[in-house]
């Protein structure tokens, strides 16, 4: 397979900023092997010192969310300006909490999903279902259209900077986990949907990641699936021995 894996922490509304130099520095550390990059998002106020830490290293930094337009009356907000100066390389977009806490849109998301390719971010885009969406058989749907409108407007070249991450609403800090092939389903129609709105040679080479309770014990089940390439942890990047262990997949 020549898709590389991306095993990314999401580390969501943790650490303070000296708490954030320690476990970057514990990331830092972490051998990768060939074909498996690493990521962390850590809270925006920690990126200053952390980009410090990981300066000349192999690990990507990420933001966890970021705001639709470049600048002005947004109070609260965070301006891909910023993210860029600091360093910056990629963002987090969509992700469950923001969909179902947050209340935003596939449009809002569109939006700043464009924003983020026009200023040479990478994005991580998340897409999943709830479990009332499960029941009632709508994964598919769900995910589709949430592709759909995320990627709205994007071009095939803006694709080989996207990536997709698969999260279970349902899965996520719970400690339930879709089964491998479960996971492995909804990734190859995900694949499929990309191939349908692009081409089957993008769809071939998108990234995406499975998210949702990944931990040491999971993650070789999980990645031995054919479409599933990589990781978004939450709870078990907080610790650097458990991240490792997630990176360690294949060993
Ligand atoms: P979790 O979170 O690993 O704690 O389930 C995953 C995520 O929300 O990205």
């Amino acid at each position: 397979m020549s898709r590389n894996y991306l095993i990314a922490g999401n580390w969501k509304m943790n650490k303070t900023p000296k708490e954030a130099v320690a476990l970057a520095e514990g990331v830092r550390k972490i051998k990768a092997g060939a074909g498996i990059r690493k990521m962390i998002a850590p809270s925006f106020v920690c990126i200053p010192a952390v980009v410090e830490v990981l300066k000349g290293s192999d690990v990507t930094l990420a933001a966890q969310n970021m705001a639709s337009v470049e600048e002005g009356a947004h109070t609260g907000e965070t301006s891909v300006l910023m993210l860029k100066e600091l360093g910056v390389e990629s963002v987090i977009l969509g992700h469950s909490e923001r969909r179902h806490v947050y209340g935003e849109s596939d449009e809002l998301i569109n939006a700043k999903v464009k924003l983020a390719l026009s200023h040479g971010l990478e994005v991580v885009l998340c897409v999943g279902e709830t479990l009332e969406e499960r029941e009632d058989g709508k994964v598919d749907e769900v995910c589709f259209r949430q592709i759909e409108g995320g990627l709205s407007g994007v071009s095939a070249d803006g694709m080989k900077h996207i990536v997709i991450a698969y999260e279970p609403v349902w899965a996520i800090g719970t400690g339930k986990t879709a089964t491998p092939l479960d996971a492995q389903t909804v990734h190859k129609a995900c694949r499929g949907k990309i191939a349908e709105l692009y081409s089957p040679s993008i769809a071939n080479s998108v990234i995406i990641q499975y998210g949702g309770s990944v931990k040491p014990g999971n993650a070789a089940e999980l990645m031995a699936q054919e479409d599933i390439d990589g990781a978004l942890v939450g709870g078990a990047s907080l610790d650097a021995d458990s991240f490792a262990g997630i990176v360690a997949f294949d060993v």
